[in-house]
């Protein structure tokens, strides 16, 4: 295999100085983070009573998951409404207390914003049930008849992204069948009408409410399924593409239409009308990035989730590809790359890395009834994976839990099970509870480690995870915690998110990737034989205990500085 460098990208130094463009941007999923009141969802005080831990880390700014009102039929991101919190998670209050702890400590903070759909139990929801077909209140929708006859058969063949049909009917107030409404993911989170200038007026006032509070910006959920092609046709590709797209294939009527770019137009304007450099970042999913950047251009999204990096298989030739497309394909509009190995909805990449990489999707999660994974080969792996990710300029996305090398909870039993997916598929897809499991914090301090005082988890821990709680790696040398901690400080340090990126060829191949950020050499050994490495000064090692003059041993990734 040879890896053509001379056609390789090329990354200067940042443009810009926004924070948003280096950061190291920390993913907290607000029921598993940290419960003070001890009911077993985790909470805004909760939050707030870690925020130190946080700080301590070394990163930039928090993103929270969804905490507003909700059913919780998709852990949040079916929001009832948009300007309050749960009182699962507490009070209005609750979060301005934690926003200003957070600044204290300095933090930004960024909150999740769900516009593709509401919650069924939204008032505009409910209005629309109990009104008539064609009126306003439906119109915030997408409501139509069914096919055939008698209107049994759903108005198109869109499917869910949880699985089965992306329409339900509803019943008239009498009793009789009635239309028809859209649902890309679960029935309980009807898809909202973008068409509709009520729809978009709405939502610049729910952007103005969190703004006005404080927060430094928003992470946009599903952004690229807002726009539906006019009269809502027929998936052209269903058999093969499921609820999906097929890259580089026709584009399909719900994802990626022109019509959602002048929303995030307005929005941006709103956002640079506040004193801070306020910031979104759009889970865009769409491919290939060159269409990705269309997303943050100047005027629209400042960051977009780097897909194509986060489902690239471990493998130098892929990854290898996938960097040189994110660096032409974002410099080409002048923002920066992001850098993702996990979040909520995937499974937790020191499992991944333990030789599950073969399933189909990594969103399906893994059951007891899986090929289990090798802890200790994932983990070493995932180590020397976020070392080489923090290692290249742009700005990184951490998920909670992967500082401790968390592995995902794969043999969770189905009667925990809380993902739609699970219900949705029968069980046949699992769904990702398993990397949404509450966080150990001090080991043995009841049933869930710290995560409170009562031990209660709204789903339970492996044993596994004292191992892994926060006080037993806090200060030990070649702990993972200490191991992202020294990462971060050294990133901070040197200015490599700010910096430049260049690969080095002769660290280019079938067992190997060497890039150059500065004057830090980075490396990683993809393979079984050691790696002679130039002389230089170890700034990082995923190995704890690597000293200069070593050669780099499998699965290893180091940080030389060459001067
Ligand atoms: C993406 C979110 O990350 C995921 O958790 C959620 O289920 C879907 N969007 C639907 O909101």
């Amino acid at each position: 295999m040879t890896l053509d460098t001379t056609v390789g990208a090329r990354h200067l130094a940042r443009y810009g100085q926004e924070w948003w463009r280096s950061a190291v941007i920390y993913q907290v999923y607000p029921r598993s983070f940290a419960d003070a009141n001890g009911d077993g969802m985790g909470d805004l005080p909760g939050i707030t009573s870690r925020l130190g831990s946080l700080a301590a880390l070394g990163i930039d700014a928090v993103w929270l998951s969804p905490f507003m009102r909700s059913p919780q039929k998709d852990a949040g991101y079916d929001v009832s409404d948009y300007c309050d919190v749960d009182p699962l998670f507490g009070t209005l209050a609750d979060f301005d207390d934690m926003l200003t702890r957070a600044h204290e400590l300095g933090l930004r903070v960024l909150v999740d914003l769900v516009p593709n759909h509401t919650s069924d139990q939204h008032r505009w929801f409910q209005a629309a049930l109990a009104s008539e077909e064609g009126s306003p209140e439906r119109a915030f929708y997408h409501f139509k008849d069914g096919r055939g006859a008698s209107g049994d058969l759903p108005p198109n063949n869109w499917v869910s992204m949880f699985g089965g049909p992306a329409w339900t009917r509803t019943t008239n107030p009498d009793g009789t069948p009635g239309q028809w409404y859209c649902h890309l993911f679960d029935s309980s989170q009807p898809d909202l009408n973008w068409e509709n200038p009520k729809v978009e007026e709405a939502f610049e006032a729910i952007l103005r409410f969190w703004l006005d509070r404080g927060v430094d910006g928003f992470r946009v959920d599903q952004p690229h399924a807002m726009g539906k092609a006019e009269g809502l046709p027929d998936h052209p590709d269903v058999e093969r593409a499921g609820a999906g797209f097929i890259e580089g294939e026709a584009s399909p009527p719900m994802w990626f239409q022109d019509s959602v770019h002048p929303i995030f137009r307005k929005w941006r304007k709103i956002l640079d009308s506040y004193p801070g450099e306020r910031a979104m970042c759009g889970e865009a999913y769409v491919l290939p990035l060159s269409f990705m950047a269309l997303w943050v251009r100047p005027d629209e999204f400042h960051q977009t989730f780097n897909f194509r990096f986060l489902d690239s298989e471990w493998k130098p030739e892929i990854l290898f590809n996938s960097i040189n497309e994110s660096f032409e394909a974002f410099d080409g509009v002048g923002a920066p790359s992001t850098w993702v190995l996990s979040n909520h909805d995937i499974i937790r990449h020191a499992t991944r890395m333990g030789g599950v990489q073969g399933r189909p999707t990594a969103s399906d999660g893994i059951g007891p009834n899986d090929p289990q994974p090798d802890r200790e080969l994932g983990l070493r792996r995932a180590r020397a994976a976020t070392l080489f990710v923090l290692g290249l300029p742009g700005s990184t996305y951490l998920y909670q839990g992967e500082e401790l090398g968390l592995p995902e909870h794969t043999t969770l039993a189905d009667e925990f099970r809380q993902d739609p997916t699970f219900y949705r598929t029968s069980g046949k897809r699992v769904g990702r509870d398993g990397c949404r499991v509450p966080l150990p914090w001090e080991s043995g301090l009841g049933a869930a480690n710290g995560f409170n005082r009562t031990g209660q988890a709204w789903l339970p821990q492996p044993e596994i995870y004292a191992e892994y709680a926060r006080d037993r790696q806090e200060g030990v040398a070649g702990s993972t915690l200490e191991l992202y901690k020294h990462g971060l400080a050294t990133r901070r340090r040197l200015g490599l998110g700010e910096g430049s990126f260049d690969w080095a060829p002769e660290f280019v191949s079938e067992n190997s990737l060497g890039y150059r950020n500065g004057d830090i050499l980075v490396v990683h050994n993809f393979g079984h034989e050691p790696i002679a490495l130039p002389a230089g000064e170890i700034s990082a090692s995923s190995l704890h205990g690597m000293t200069s003059g070593h050669d780099l041993v499998a699965d290893q990734t180091v940080w030389l500085r060459i001067s």
